[in-house]
C-alpha cells in the first residue's frame, strides 16, 4: 500500500492528453479556460445548454473529443452526460465547474425564480456533476477546479441570490477538498473579480472591458494550479483587476 506521499508521486504528469471536462464552456471564462488547456494538448469534453454556440465552441478548442448539450442543474442530463463520457472515453483526469450566472437586483426586486437560477446554477450543479464525476475521477489522479467568485468571500449590494450561491459554492468546495484528499484528487477554488465577459451587461452601469480581469487571466490561474506537482495543491486562487473591485456599489 503506497503512503500518501509516493501516492501524489505516482500521479506526475503534464496537461498532454489529460481529458478535462469544463462546463459553462461555450463563451467568456468556459471558452477561454478550454481554448488554453486545448493549446497544452489536453482532451477537452465541452458542455453548455444552447447548441449553436457550444458548436462554435468546439471548432475553435483544439483537441475537443467530446461536446454534450447539457443543462447541469437537471440530475436527469448531468446523469446521461457521464455516463456518455464513460462510455466514450473511459476516465475523466479534470473536472472544471464553471457554468455560472449572475443576478444584479436589489434583495427586495429579486424574485424567487432569480434566486432559484442562481443557487441551482452556481451551487447545486457542483454537486451534481462532482458526484457524477467521481467514479470516473478515482480511477485516476484526478483535479476537481470550480470557479467561484470574489462574491465567495465578500458581500456586494445587489447580488443576494449570487453571493448567497457563491459563499455556499466555495463552502462546499472546501468540504470536498478535505474528503477527495484520501483519494488524491485536488481541489481548487478561483475566485475571480470582475471579468470581461457577457456577464458584464448585467450590472446597471457601464464598464469598461479593459479596466477588467480578461477571461484568458482566469485561465492562466487554471493552467497553474493543474501543473504543480501533486505534492502541492493550489486551493484558492483570487484573481483581482489590478484597478481593485471596479464599480462593486460598495
Ligand atoms: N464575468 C465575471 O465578472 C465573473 C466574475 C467572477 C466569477 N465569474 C464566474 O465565472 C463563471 C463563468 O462566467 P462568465 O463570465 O464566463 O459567464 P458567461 O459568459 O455568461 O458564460 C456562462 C457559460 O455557462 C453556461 N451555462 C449557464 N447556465 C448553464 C447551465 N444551467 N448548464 C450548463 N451550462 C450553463 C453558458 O452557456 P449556455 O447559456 O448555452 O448554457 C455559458 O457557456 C461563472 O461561474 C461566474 O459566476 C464570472
Amino acid at each position: 500500500m503506497p503512503n500518501s506521499e509516493s501516492r501524489f508521486r505516482l500521479c506526475m504528469g503534464t496537461l498532454e492528453g489529460k481529458v478535462i471536462l469544463v462546463t459553462g464552456a461555450s463563451r467568456g471564462i468556459g471558452l477561454a479556460i478550454a481554448k488554453t488547456l486545448g493549446q497544452e494538448g489536453a482532451r477537452l469534453i465541452l458542455v453548455a445548454r444552447n447548441r449553436r454556440p457550444l458548436g462554435q465552441a468546439v471548432a475553435q478548442v483544439p483537441g475537443t473529443v467530446m461536446s454534450a448539450a447539457t443543462d447541469v442543474t437537471k440530475p436527469g442530463d448531468v446523469k446521461r452526460l457521464f455516463a456518455a463520457v464513460k462510455k466514450r472515453i473511459g476516465r475523466l483526469d479534470v473536472l472544471i465547474n464553471n457554468a455560472g450566472v449572475f443576478t444584479y437586483k436589489p434583495f427586495r426586486k429579486t424574485t424567487l425564480e432569480d434566486w432559484r437560477r442562481n443557487l441551482e446554477t452556481n451551487l447545486t450543479s457542483i454537486f451534481l456533476t462532482t458526484q457524477a464525476a467521481l467514479p470516473l475521477l478515482k480511477r485516476s489522479c484526478g483535479d476537481v477546479v470550480n470557479i467561484l467568485s470574489i462574491s465567495s468571500r465578500v458581500a456586494f449590494p445587489n447580488c443576494s441570490a449570487y453571493t448567497a450561491s457563491k459563499f455556499g459554492a466555495l463552502g462546499l468546495t472546501d468540504v470536498l477538498r478535505r474528503e477527495l484528499r484520501a483519494q488524491s484528487i485536488r481541489v481548487t477554488a478561483i475566485l475571480p473579480g470582475m471579468t470581461n465577459t457577457r456577464m458584464k451587461k448585467e450590472f446597471d452601469f457601464p464598464l469598461h472591458g479593459q479596466d477588467l480581469v480578461q477571461p484568458e487571466d482566469v485561465a492562466a490561474a487554471v493552467i497553474s494550479a493543474l501543473v504543480q506537482p501533486r505534492r502541492a495543491t493550489m486551493e484558492e486562487i483570487l484573481v483581482m483587476p489590478s484597478r481593485g473591485a471596479v464599480g462593486a456599489g460598495e
